[in-house]
């Protein structure tokens, strides 16, 4: 093994296991799992005890499938060249087909090899949610669901609560809860991980994070991309399966959960489910007050949503809605949260609006900029940081002039290092049986349960068609009613 990776600090370490990729050739495990833990080889998390499965009924050797993973490894040097040999000595590729079972003997044999009861054995199912169910079976059939065996499963975790409960349904029947990862990547993130720290480590924000101090909260989570080869699914599926239910919601639960009584899985998850419980249910009849979905329409040669699909559609690529938690600290509230796809650029943030000052001592005074309100603004991606928006006294003579200013914290340029990607923290946190970033089953089924009445109002709504680049269909706007506020358009990396 190279001399050159790291030693890692002691809390970094993680169990030796072995990692099963099940349905290891697709997509997902290309761009996304591989990679994720190569990083951590070359972080040196994982070193040369542990075993990288790739189990999946596509046959090739390790050499196809390193050239296959190159690409997605960033190999800028020698030595990552180098580092990457290395790490796929860790790969081993296994024949296994989940439905009629062929392979899973060698798969039982190879990994009792090495059987024991503190080293993780952690099966991935990156393959489709219909087959969930019979890998599990099969697993269990193979004697490989041990006390250290972990499921890893990610969405789309049900179609709606009816769907989603049938699928836990087969994962527990074979797993216990404690053993079942069901990864919400946002919750991964770097920043969405700090969005807590933020929270629950400072006073000075959590003594005014309530409907005393706050006006309002925005999430907006903007993509530039389309379909991305992925028509069939997102078709199916659309923004509010898609993003809605899972990421916006884990997202909302972390700015409105209540702190819990220590970090650990269970407790946040309580905490997080209790916002979950406490959304208000739309009123569908009055669906347009709540709810906007749009869909792409192109632009000058970008085709629209539907020339994409290659044929007519009436699913959303865009939502907007108006949400309320009906609790002691968010009641009378406004969560506006949208997220879409082909939009301006890829911009992620949240956005607390504090309510103003309850005197205006400067009225009168030589600029507007008093009725400004305070803004925190927390940038998920790309460029992490938090900025916290003020009104200052403008220098010099001339009265009291105000304006707006910014302090201002870029985790780039804060820390001068390369920020995680989500499942790096994700696929090490399973290795030590951690399930804090995970979502429980009924966290799931509560999100479900608040989004299947909208879906199936929304399903009768044809989405309004907006211009490809632009913020979404204008229609957002009225989301905000009588509500003295707009929608703040996330910045783009070029503005910064
Ligand atoms: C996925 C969705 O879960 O998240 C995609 O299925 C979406 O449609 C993606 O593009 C966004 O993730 P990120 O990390 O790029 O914000």
């Amino acid at each position: 093994m190279s001399e050159i990776r790291p030693a890692i600090p002691e809390a970094a370490k993680i169990p030796t296991s072995d990692y099963v990729i099940i349905g290891g050739t697709g997509d997902l495990s290309l761009r996304k799992i591989f990679p994720a833990l190569f990083q951590r080889f070359l972080a040196g998390q994982i070193d040369d005890g542990f075993r990288l499965v790739v189990a999946a009924r596509q046959k090739m050797s390790v050499a196809e499938y390193a050239d296959k993973l190159r690409p997605f490894c960033h190999l800028d040097t020698a030595a990552d060249q180098s580092s990457f040999a290395e790490f796929m000595q860790l790969v081993s590729i296994m024949p296994l087909d989940v439905v009629a079972g062929d392979g899973a003997e060698a798969l039982a044999e190879f990994i009792s090899a090495k059987q024991d009861d503190a080293r993780p054995v952690i099966y991935y199912l990156a393959i489709s949610p219909a087959l969930f169910g019979a890998a599990c079976q099969l697993l269990d059939k193979h004697g490989l669901v041990t006390p250290s065996a972990r499921l890893v499963v990610e969405k789309p975790l049900g179609h709606d609560s009816a769907s989603a409960g049938d699928l836990n349904d087969q994962l527990l029947a074979v797993f216990s809860e404690d053993n079942i990862y069901r990864i919400d990547h946002y919750l991964g993130k770097e920043t969405v991980q700090n969005l807590m720290a933020l929270r629950f480590a400072n006073t000075i924000f959590e003594t005014q994070w309530n409907n005393t101090f706050i006006d309002h909260v925005q999430i907006t989570v903007a993509e530039s991309v389309g379909l991305e080869g992925r028509a069939a699914y997102y078709d199916r599926y659309g923004a509010m399966r898609d993003m809605i239910q899972n990421h916006l919601m884990q997202l909302l639960c972390l700015v409105a959960m209540e702190p819990p009584a220590q970090f650990k899985a269970n407790q946040v998850r309580d905490e997080k489910l209790r916002v979950l419980r406490a959304l208000r249910p739309f009123d569908v009849s009055n669906l347009s007050d709540h709810l906007v979905i749009g869909q792409y329409g192109g632009g000058d040669d970008d085709p629209s949503y539907e020339e994409a699909l290659g044929q007519s559609s009436k699913t959303e690529t865009f939502v907007a809605l108006k949400l309320f938690i009906e609790n002691w600290r968010w009641a009378g509230v406004p969560f506006y949260m949208r997220t879409g796809k082909k939009l301006q650029h890829r911009a992620s943030e949240i956005v607390i609006t504090f309510k103003k000052p309850s005197h205006n001592v400067f009225a009168n005074g030589a600029t507007d900029h008093e009725s400004e309100p305070n803004r925190l603004i927390i940038r998920l991606q790309p460029q992490e940081g938090l900025r916290l928006q003020l009104i200052s006294k403008q220098p010099g003579p001339g009265g009291m002039r105000l304006f707006p200013s910014e302090l201002n914290l870029s985790f780039d340029e804060t820390f001068k290092e390369r920020l995680p990607d989500a499942y790096e923290r994700l696929l090490m946190d399973v290795a030590r049986g951690n399930q804090t970033l995970f979502m429980r089953h009924d966290e799931v089924m509560a999100a479900w349960q608040f989004m299947d009445p909208i879906i199936s109002a929304a399903a009768d709504v044809a989405p309004d068609i907006y211009p490809s680049g632009s913020m979404g269909p204008e229609a957002q706007a009225k989301l905000f009613g009588a509500h003295q506020a707009s929608w703040i358009d996330p910045i783009s990396e070029n503005e910064e």
